[in-house]
């Protein structure tokens, strides 16, 4: 199995970007987790962060025929991007929306999710955990049911 993550802005100031809120680990930590959970499983993965929604589109339409499934924090494009949505309907890869805070106790605009449309979950509130969860429903073979 073969999973991409992929990372929107700002994501890589975590430790430092409101800690009270994205928690006081870093990006490098989030990778390592990821990392360590996919070797412990024996699933491939690409982690990638963006700032730019033409990169994330890009990576999406690369992924097309190379991944079995995306993990993606869309970060703010998550309540913004249709382009990322059309993307993920574009490729037709299992993707599961992952967001550290639980955007649906937040803000108004954050309760909109462009992106978790074409999600077949998403998991909201459990910080780097919530990427870990979203690895063992691709491994547990839920992404395809
Ligand atoms: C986020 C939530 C978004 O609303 C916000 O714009 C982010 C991070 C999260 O992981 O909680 O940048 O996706």
């Amino acid at each position: 199995m073969k999973l991409l993550v992929l990372n929107g802005p700002n994501l890589n100031l975590l430790g430092v970007r409101e800690p009270d809120i994205y928690g006081k680990k870093t990006y490098a930590d989030l990778v390592r987790a990821v990392k360590a959970e996919c070797r412990r499983r024996g699933i491939a993965v690409k982690i990638l962060q963006s700032n730019s929604e033409a990169a994330l589109v890009t990576a999406i339409q690369k992924a097309y025929g190379k991944y079995d499934g995306i993990i993606i924090n869309p970060a703010a494009y998550t309540h913004t991007s249709i382009a990322l949505l059309d993307a993920i309907k574009a490729v037709a890869i299992p993707t599961v929306e992952v967001h550290l805070s639980d955007v649906s106790s937040r803000e108004e605009f954050r309760k909109i999710s462009y992106v978790g449309l074409a999600a077949k979950k998403t998991i909201a509130g459990k910080g780097i955990d919530g990427y870990l969860e979203a690895v063992a429903f691709f491994a547990a073979g839920e992404a395809e049911k």
